[in-house]
């Protein structure tokens, strides 16, 4: 029996790599993708969204816009200059076909979504957690029918997008320390530490390029993404970040995970989003599953084999 997913997401360059994973993978069952702000303005992310659910033939998934900014303070950087000024590598245009979009509010599709699924849905954050949050806040008799939260997001050993934050984490700091710390869910969360471990090289992508209309189509989404990663890296890779997350969700326990207590710094110094573990054996707070480790050549090659022909 597939799992409910819902894939909550800021596309975005791997956020597309991640949603075509998902929806291409029979074991999980795609209820929804819900939108928000992110490595774009939701004026891209939500129509990219529905771009690629297109792609993937999914017209039947539901596609919903949700927040266009975080909780709280509002957000200084995007990533264009990593994901394109488009969220897609500069592509999005020549993506012409757009699943549906579903009118209700992302919250309210999240909430249905729950409400009438049989067994409990995985909720699939890789974007900022805002969208989440809120679901949590506006009706939290639904956090039960949540299984777990899969998180792209967080770093214990420097960020991004600042020295100590991650990205996801650093757009909505409150939002991820709602669902890390008070969720009352089960959180797995897949930090910097091992998805730019999980670098994809040219001969990947390559790979994608030869692997049918799908693959060809990402690869050409992907390509100004790695030239920013070579100049950035100095070398020829991709960090698939989302898609690594996604596979945690089809695949559960394709990561190894270590259960740590996490904290989210909300100040507004320069450790902002910084997510911050607690080791010690009488530490507070519920254990997140911090996935940490994993078979690195087999996760990028699943990915790689699901994504083409
Ligand atoms: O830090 C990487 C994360 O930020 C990924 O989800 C990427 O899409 C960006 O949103
Ligand atoms: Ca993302």
């Amino acid at each position: 029996m597939p799992t409910p997913l819902i894939i909550d997401t800021d596309p975005g360059v791997d956020d597309a790599v991640a949603i075509l994973l998902a929806l291409r993978s029979p074991e999980v069952d795609v209820r929804a993708v819900t939108v928000a702000f992110g490595n774009v303005g939701i004026e891209h992310t939500l129509p990219n969204a529905r771009k690629l659910v297109a792609l993937a033939g999914r017209h039947d998934v539901p596609v919903a816009a949700g927040a266009a900014r975080p909780l709280v303070h509002p957000r200084a950087e995007q990533a264009g200059d990593v994901h394109g000024a488009d969220g897609l590598g500069g592509r999005a245009a020549e993506l012409t076909a757009l699943a549906p979009l579903d009118p209700r509010p992302a919250v309210e599709v999240m909430a249905a979504v729950l409400r009438e699924a049989s067994e409990p849905v995985t909720v699939a954050s890789i974007g900022p957690a805002t969208n989440s949050a809120v679901l949590l806040a506006a009706h939290p008799e639904l956090a039960g029918r949540i299984g777990r939260f899969v998180v792209m997001g967080g770093a214990l050993s420097g960020g991004n997008i600042t020295g100590a934050a991650e990205f996801n984490v650093h757009c909505d700091p409150e939002a991820m320390q709602r669902l890390l710390t008070q969720a009352d869910v089960p959180v797995t969360m897949v930090p910097l530490d091992l998805t730019l471990r999980c670098a994809a090289g040219g001969e990947w992508v390559e790979r994608l390029a030869a692997g049918g209309p799908v693959g060809a189509t990402l690869a050409g989404i992907i390509a100004s993404y790695r030239a920013v990663y070579s100049k950035y890296f100095g070398r020829d890779a991709v960090a698939v970040h989302d898609a690594v997350a996604l596979l945690e969700a089809i695949h559960p326990g394709v990561l190894r995970t270590t259960p740590l207590p996490i904290q989210v710094a909300c100040d507004l110094g320069p450790a902002r989003g910084a997510t911050v573990p607690n080791r010690r054996a009488d530490a507070a707070g519920p254990p997140v599953h911090v996935a940490l480790d994993a078979d690195i050549p087999a996760v990028l090659d699943d990915i790689a084999t699901r994504l083409t022909d």
